[in-house]
Protein backbone atom coordinates (compact mmCIF):
# COMPACT_ATOMS: atom_id res chain seq x y z
CA UNK A 1 0.00 0.00 0.00
CA UNK A 2 1.55 3.98 -0.82
CA UNK A 3 0.43 6.62 0.62
CA UNK A 4 0.09 9.58 -2.57
CA UNK A 5 -1.53 13.09 -1.93
CA UNK A 6 -2.91 14.64 -5.30
CA UNK A 7 -3.01 18.68 -6.12
CA UNK A 8 -6.70 19.27 -7.22
CA UNK A 9 -8.68 16.15 -6.93
CA UNK A 10 -11.83 17.62 -5.71
CA UNK A 11 -12.53 17.11 -9.55
CA UNK A 12 -11.65 15.85 -13.36
CA UNK A 13 -8.36 13.56 -13.52
CA UNK A 14 -7.43 14.07 -9.77
CA UNK A 15 -10.18 12.76 -8.39
CA UNK A 16 -10.35 9.60 -10.74
CA UNK A 17 -6.88 9.16 -10.09
CA UNK A 18 -7.74 9.31 -6.14
CA UNK A 19 -10.64 6.80 -6.53
CA UNK A 20 -8.65 4.60 -8.55
CA UNK A 21 -5.56 4.29 -5.93
CA UNK A 22 -8.00 4.11 -3.33
CA UNK A 23 -9.76 0.80 -5.26
CA UNK A 24 -6.43 -0.54 -5.72
CA UNK A 25 -6.25 -0.31 -1.97
CA UNK A 26 -3.95 3.00 -1.12
CA UNK A 27 -3.96 6.03 1.30
CA UNK A 28 -4.96 9.14 -0.62
CA UNK A 29 -4.92 12.86 1.07
CA UNK A 30 -7.00 14.96 -1.35
CA UNK A 31 -6.45 18.44 -2.10
CA UNK A 32 -9.02 21.46 -3.45
CA UNK A 33 -8.83 25.38 -3.56
CA UNK A 34 -10.97 26.16 -0.53
CA UNK A 35 -12.92 24.87 2.11
CA UNK A 36 -15.91 24.48 0.58
CA UNK A 37 -14.74 22.51 -2.69
CA UNK A 38 -13.03 20.61 -0.19
CA UNK A 39 -15.63 19.04 1.60
CA UNK A 40 -17.54 18.34 -2.10
CA UNK A 41 -14.08 16.57 -2.14
CA UNK A 42 -14.16 14.08 0.98
CA UNK A 43 -17.98 13.66 0.42
CA UNK A 44 -16.83 12.44 -2.90
CA UNK A 45 -14.12 10.12 -1.82
CA UNK A 46 -15.13 9.79 1.98
CA UNK A 47 -12.58 6.68 1.93
CA UNK A 48 -9.56 9.55 1.37
CA UNK A 49 -7.69 9.67 4.55
CA UNK A 50 -7.46 13.58 4.39
CA UNK A 51 -8.24 16.68 2.17
CA UNK A 52 -6.11 19.99 2.41
CA UNK A 53 -7.25 23.53 1.34
CA UNK A 54 -5.64 25.92 -0.23
CA UNK A 55 -6.00 28.18 -3.98
CA UNK A 56 -2.87 27.93 -5.43
CA UNK A 57 -3.24 30.52 -7.31
CA UNK A 58 -1.83 32.68 -4.17
CA UNK A 59 2.06 32.06 -3.38
CA UNK A 60 1.51 32.23 0.09
CA UNK A 61 -1.51 29.30 0.55
CA UNK A 62 0.76 27.62 -1.94
CA UNK A 63 3.58 27.66 1.48
CA UNK A 64 1.05 26.89 3.91
CA UNK A 65 0.26 24.13 2.06
CA UNK A 66 3.44 22.48 1.72
CA UNK A 67 3.96 22.80 5.83
CA UNK A 68 0.23 21.20 5.98
CA UNK A 69 1.55 18.22 3.64
CA UNK A 70 4.90 17.92 5.59
CA UNK A 71 2.64 18.02 9.23
CA UNK A 72 0.76 15.04 7.99
CA UNK A 73 3.99 12.73 7.77
CA UNK A 74 5.64 10.95 4.68
CA UNK A 75 4.15 10.35 1.16
CA UNK A 76 5.34 7.65 -0.81
CA UNK A 77 4.34 9.61 -4.13
CA UNK A 78 2.69 13.26 -5.29
CA UNK A 79 0.47 14.17 -8.18
CA UNK A 80 0.88 17.20 -9.37
CA UNK A 81 -2.66 17.22 -11.39
CA UNK A 82 -4.12 20.48 -10.32
CA UNK A 83 -4.42 23.22 -13.41
CA UNK A 84 -6.27 26.00 -14.99
CA UNK A 85 -6.36 26.25 -19.37
CA UNK A 86 -8.40 29.27 -19.66
CA UNK A 87 -7.50 32.24 -16.91
CA UNK A 88 -4.51 35.39 -16.71
CA UNK A 89 -1.04 34.68 -17.52
CA UNK A 90 -0.44 35.65 -14.02
CA UNK A 91 -2.92 32.58 -12.80
CA UNK A 92 -1.46 30.39 -15.07
CA UNK A 93 1.84 30.66 -13.50
CA UNK A 94 0.75 30.66 -9.88
CA UNK A 95 -1.30 27.26 -9.98
CA UNK A 96 0.45 25.52 -13.38
CA UNK A 97 4.11 26.46 -12.98
CA UNK A 98 4.88 27.42 -9.62
CA UNK A 99 2.45 25.23 -7.25
CA UNK A 100 4.33 22.45 -8.75
CA UNK A 101 7.47 24.05 -8.10
CA UNK A 102 7.27 25.44 -4.25
CA UNK A 103 5.44 22.14 -3.30
CA UNK A 104 8.52 20.20 -4.95
CA UNK A 105 10.83 22.31 -3.50
CA UNK A 106 9.42 22.32 -0.05
CA UNK A 107 7.55 19.11 0.95
CA UNK A 108 10.04 16.51 1.98
CA UNK A 109 10.62 14.27 -0.77
CA UNK A 110 8.35 10.75 -1.69
CA UNK A 111 9.67 8.49 -4.02
CA UNK A 112 7.81 9.40 -6.86
CA UNK A 113 6.84 12.69 -8.14
CA UNK A 114 4.23 12.74 -11.04
CA UNK A 115 3.67 16.41 -13.01
CA UNK A 116 0.39 17.24 -15.21
CA UNK A 117 1.76 18.27 -18.50
CA UNK A 118 0.26 18.28 -21.87
CA UNK A 119 0.51 17.70 -25.89
CA UNK A 120 0.23 21.47 -25.81
CA UNK A 121 3.30 22.12 -24.18
CA UNK A 122 5.34 21.43 -27.42
CA UNK A 123 4.00 25.32 -28.38
CA UNK A 124 5.65 26.26 -25.13
CA UNK A 125 8.40 28.78 -24.75
CA UNK A 126 11.50 27.62 -24.06
CA UNK A 127 13.07 30.75 -23.75
CA UNK A 128 10.87 31.57 -20.74
CA UNK A 129 10.25 34.86 -21.77
CA UNK A 130 6.84 35.06 -19.64
CA UNK A 131 7.90 33.65 -16.67
CA UNK A 132 11.02 36.28 -16.43
CA UNK A 133 8.24 39.48 -17.34
CA UNK A 134 7.34 41.54 -14.23
CA UNK A 135 4.99 40.49 -12.86
CA UNK A 136 5.54 36.85 -14.26
CA UNK A 137 2.96 35.30 -17.15
CA UNK A 138 2.52 32.08 -19.01
CA UNK A 139 0.29 30.53 -21.63
CA UNK A 140 -1.44 27.66 -21.16
CA UNK A 141 1.29 26.14 -23.33
CA UNK A 142 4.33 27.98 -21.73
CA UNK A 143 3.20 26.49 -18.08
CA UNK A 144 2.85 22.61 -19.79
CA UNK A 145 6.61 23.00 -20.93
CA UNK A 146 7.40 24.60 -17.30
CA UNK A 147 5.95 21.19 -15.59
CA UNK A 148 8.35 19.21 -18.01
CA UNK A 149 11.37 21.44 -17.50
CA UNK A 150 10.62 20.36 -13.72
CA UNK A 151 10.07 16.84 -14.17
CA UNK A 152 13.53 16.21 -15.73
CA UNK A 153 15.25 19.41 -13.33
CA UNK A 154 13.77 17.30 -10.26
CA UNK A 155 14.93 14.17 -11.92
CA UNK A 156 18.53 15.13 -12.63
CA UNK A 157 19.11 16.66 -8.91
CA UNK A 158 17.63 14.06 -7.10
CA UNK A 159 18.36 10.96 -8.53
CA UNK A 160 17.15 8.58 -5.90
CA UNK A 161 13.55 9.88 -7.26
CA UNK A 162 11.36 8.67 -10.17
CA UNK A 163 9.73 12.30 -11.13
CA UNK A 164 8.43 12.08 -14.63
CA UNK A 165 6.07 14.18 -16.19
CA UNK A 166 2.43 13.00 -17.95
CA UNK A 167 0.25 14.13 -21.37
CA UNK A 168 -2.93 12.45 -20.27
CA UNK A 169 -4.41 13.14 -23.60
CA UNK A 170 -7.33 15.60 -24.58
CA UNK A 171 -10.05 14.06 -22.18
CA UNK A 172 -13.89 15.48 -21.06
CA UNK A 173 -13.10 16.57 -18.05
CA UNK A 174 -14.68 20.44 -17.01
CA UNK A 175 -10.97 21.71 -18.54
CA UNK A 176 -11.26 19.10 -21.59
CA UNK A 177 -14.51 19.88 -22.31
CA UNK A 178 -17.62 17.51 -23.12
CA UNK A 179 -16.72 16.89 -26.83
CA UNK A 180 -12.76 15.88 -26.06
CA UNK A 181 -12.13 13.40 -28.20
CA UNK A 182 -9.82 11.40 -25.90
CA UNK A 183 -10.57 8.22 -23.32
CA UNK A 184 -10.69 9.57 -19.62
CA UNK A 185 -10.10 6.13 -18.06
CA UNK A 186 -6.29 6.22 -20.02
CA UNK A 187 -6.05 9.88 -18.84
CA UNK A 188 -5.89 9.01 -15.22
CA UNK A 189 -4.71 5.51 -15.36
CA UNK A 190 -0.39 6.58 -16.07
CA UNK A 191 -0.70 8.73 -12.97
CA UNK A 192 -1.75 5.63 -11.02
CA UNK A 193 0.72 3.39 -12.54
CA UNK A 194 3.58 5.91 -12.47
CA UNK A 195 2.04 6.27 -8.33
CA UNK A 196 2.41 2.69 -7.22
CA UNK A 197 3.49 0.38 -9.97
CA UNK A 198 6.76 -2.23 -9.96
CA UNK A 199 6.91 -2.65 -13.42
CA UNK A 200 10.72 -1.73 -14.67
CA UNK A 201 8.85 0.62 -17.09
CA UNK A 202 7.26 2.75 -14.27
CA UNK A 203 10.08 2.62 -12.38
CA UNK A 204 12.09 5.26 -14.31
CA UNK A 205 12.97 8.93 -14.05
CA UNK A 206 12.93 12.18 -16.11
CA UNK A 207 10.75 10.79 -18.83
CA UNK A 208 7.62 11.44 -20.69
CA UNK A 209 4.80 9.49 -20.97
CA UNK A 210 1.02 9.39 -22.79
CA UNK A 211 -0.73 6.07 -22.04
CA UNK A 212 1.85 4.62 -20.47
CA UNK A 213 4.14 4.79 -23.62
CA UNK A 214 7.11 7.35 -23.98
CA UNK A 215 5.95 10.20 -26.20
CA UNK A 216 7.21 12.78 -28.15
CA UNK A 217 8.59 15.88 -26.39
CA UNK A 218 10.03 19.33 -26.26
CA UNK A 219 13.66 18.17 -26.54
CA UNK A 220 14.93 21.59 -25.55
CA UNK A 221 13.31 20.80 -21.71
CA UNK A 222 16.55 17.94 -21.74
CA UNK A 223 19.19 20.83 -21.58
CA UNK A 224 20.86 21.20 -17.91
CA UNK A 225 21.14 24.75 -18.38
CA UNK A 226 18.14 26.04 -19.47
CA UNK A 227 16.63 23.50 -16.46
CA UNK A 228 18.84 25.66 -13.87
CA UNK A 229 17.69 28.63 -15.47
CA UNK A 230 13.74 27.58 -15.05
CA UNK A 231 14.93 26.73 -11.06
CA UNK A 232 16.86 29.65 -10.93
CA UNK A 233 13.92 32.27 -12.27
CA UNK A 234 11.27 30.33 -10.13
CA UNK A 235 13.03 30.83 -7.02
CA UNK A 236 13.50 34.60 -7.78
CA UNK A 237 9.77 34.82 -7.90
CA UNK A 238 8.75 32.48 -4.88
CA UNK A 239 12.17 33.12 -2.54
CA UNK A 240 11.83 29.31 -2.41
CA UNK A 241 15.04 27.90 -3.54
CA UNK A 242 15.27 24.60 -4.91
CA UNK A 243 17.26 21.59 -3.09
N1 LIG B 1 -8.50 17.48 -19.68
C1 LIG B 1 -7.58 17.51 -20.63
O1 LIG B 1 -7.90 17.36 -21.81
C2 LIG B 1 -6.12 17.71 -20.28
C3 LIG B 1 -5.18 17.60 -21.32
C4 LIG B 1 -3.84 17.75 -21.04
C5 LIG B 1 -3.44 18.01 -19.74
N2 LIG B 1 -4.37 18.13 -18.74
C6 LIG B 1 -3.88 18.43 -17.39
O2 LIG B 1 -4.43 17.53 -16.46
C7 LIG B 1 -4.56 18.15 -15.18
C8 LIG B 1 -5.96 17.91 -14.64
O3 LIG B 1 -6.87 18.53 -15.53
P1 LIG B 1 -8.41 18.16 -15.61
O4 LIG B 1 -8.69 17.88 -17.02
O5 LIG B 1 -8.75 17.14 -14.59
O6 LIG B 1 -9.05 19.58 -15.27
P2 LIG B 1 -10.24 19.96 -14.27
O7 LIG B 1 -11.32 18.98 -14.34
O8 LIG B 1 -10.53 21.41 -14.58
O9 LIG B 1 -9.55 19.84 -12.84
C9 LIG B 1 -8.51 20.70 -12.46
C10 LIG B 1 -8.35 20.61 -10.97
O10 LIG B 1 -7.46 21.66 -10.55
C11 LIG B 1 -8.08 22.42 -9.54
N3 LIG B 1 -7.65 23.82 -9.53
C12 LIG B 1 -7.74 24.71 -10.53
N4 LIG B 1 -7.33 25.92 -10.10
C13 LIG B 1 -7.00 25.78 -8.80
C14 LIG B 1 -6.53 26.68 -7.80
N5 LIG B 1 -6.36 27.98 -8.03
N6 LIG B 1 -6.29 26.20 -6.57
C15 LIG B 1 -6.49 24.88 -6.29
N7 LIG B 1 -6.94 23.98 -7.19
C16 LIG B 1 -7.19 24.43 -8.43
C17 LIG B 1 -9.57 22.33 -9.87
O11 LIG B 1 -10.35 22.74 -8.76
P3 LIG B 1 -11.94 23.08 -8.99
O12 LIG B 1 -12.58 21.78 -9.33
O13 LIG B 1 -12.37 23.68 -7.71
O14 LIG B 1 -11.98 24.04 -10.15
C18 LIG B 1 -9.67 20.88 -10.24
O15 LIG B 1 -9.74 20.06 -9.09
C19 LIG B 1 -4.22 19.62 -15.39
O16 LIG B 1 -2.92 19.89 -14.92
C20 LIG B 1 -4.29 19.79 -16.89
O17 LIG B 1 -3.44 20.82 -17.36
C21 LIG B 1 -5.69 17.98 -18.98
Amino acid sequence: MARIFITGSADGLGQLAAKELIRQGNQVVLHARNQQRAKEAIDRIPEAENVLAADLSDISQIKRLADEVNALGNFDAIIHNAGVYQAAGSTIVNVNTLAPYILTSMIDLPKRLIYLSSGMHLSGDPKLNGLEAVPPQATYSDSKLHDLILAKAVARKHPTVYANAIDPGWVPTKMGGQGAPGDLEQGFQTQVWLATSEDAAALVTGRYFHHKQEARYQLQSDETELQDRFLKICAKITGISFL
